[in-house]
């Protein structure tokens, strides 16, 4: 199977024109300790429901010496800038009620602890799966009367890694056996299904061909413990749709928008695949 796969994968990368080889992994054996404080666990024993690996691996593993290096200090993680934006927001007024997401939450530090780690996550209230974006702009209307922030905008990317800074070192824990069953499931459907010109799924990348080289970058297992994430290539913060986007229009199909339910869902199963490593974000990108 293994093999019939890497076919369709060079024949597609062949037709994009690709290159595709077998690279070692940069870091395998690398560890990540931020601010020689926070242990990151950067592999993991693959959670029951995935059974294409035994072991999952960080993004952080399949990057450069350079690369890994500016995560390990938050002095050198360009994310920070934007982080510092973030808290500024944090404390800003806004909207009909006159007030903050300080006036209710006080310090981000304190009370966002934990909660990266559990998102996307199901909202009994709400009766819908929430990702952080979705929980964040239900604030803004329903709390502050404000208006919501544009889900990929520089606004919201910002706070989301705000939010999961007092996160970081943390298991991702998402659940996926309760009511969000339905939309895990989706998710899951989308992650191996076969889409644009090149006829390939997630899986055919992420699943088959992780730390092999394609198009020179280093493939991962596509995880999102790390988003956002700052791209050195865009030198901002990136969310998971938008990764989530650029990945499905590299194999020339149709994407869906940031904050859409098939986003949602997506969100949710790779969220789960990554149960067990640490919540990294916001953490550094090629
Ligand atoms: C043609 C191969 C290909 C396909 C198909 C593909 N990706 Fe990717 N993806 C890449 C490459 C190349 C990168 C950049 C290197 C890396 O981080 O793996 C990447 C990066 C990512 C990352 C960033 C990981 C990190 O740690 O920063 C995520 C998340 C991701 N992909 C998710 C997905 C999802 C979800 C799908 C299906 C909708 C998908 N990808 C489809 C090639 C692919
Ligand atoms: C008027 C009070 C109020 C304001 C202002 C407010 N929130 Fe909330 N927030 C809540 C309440 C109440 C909840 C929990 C109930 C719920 O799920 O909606 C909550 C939940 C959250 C959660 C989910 C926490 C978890 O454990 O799942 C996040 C994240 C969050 N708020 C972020 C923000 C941000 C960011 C802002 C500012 C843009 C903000 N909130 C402004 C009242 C507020």
């Amino acid at each position: 199977m293994k093999t019939s796969l890497k076919g369709t994968l060079g024949m597609a990368a062949a037709l994009a024109g690709l290159t595709l080889g077998t690279g070692l992994m940069a870091g395998e054996d690398d560890n990540l300790i931020v601010n020689e404080e926070i242990e990151m666990t950067v592999r993991a024993p693959a959670p029951e429901h995935v059974d294409a690996f035994d072991t999952i691996y960080s993004g952080w593993v399949f990057r450069s010496d350079e690369t890994q290096a500016l995560q390990a200090d938050d002095f050198d993680n360009p994310a920070f800038v934007f982080v510092d934006t973030a808290i500024d927001s944090w404390n800003t007024v806004d909207g009909t009620e006159g007030k903050s997401c300080a006036s209710c939450h006080e310090d981000p530090m304190e009370s966002m602890a934990g909660v990266r780690a559990v998102y996307p996550k199901w909202n009994e209230q709400a009766g819908e799966v929430r990702t952080l974006e979705m929980q964040v702009n239900g604030c803004r209307t329903e709390q502050m009367g404000a208006e919501p922030w544009k889900y990929d905008g520089t606004d919201m990317v910002n706070m989301t890694a705000l939010i999961s800074v007092p996160s970081r070192g943390m298991p991702v824990d998402v659940s996926f056996d309760g009511p969000e069953r339905e939309m895990w499931e989706k998710g899951k459907e989308l992650y191996y299904t076969r889409t644009g010109q090149l006829e390939l799924a997630c899986a055919n990348c992420h699943e088959d061909h992780y730390g092999d080289m394609i198009r020179a970058d280093h493939l991962s297992q596509g995880q999102i413990n790390g988003f956002p994430v700052y791209r050195l290539k865009n030198a901002k913060l990136n969310s998971a749709h938008a990764r989530f986007k650029g990945c499905i229009r590299d194999t020339r199909a149709h994407t869906f928008a940031p904050g859409s339910d098939e986003f949602v869902a997506l969100e949710l199963y790779v969220a789960t695949r990554g149960n067990g490593l640490s919540v990294e974000a916001p953490s550094v990108r090629n």
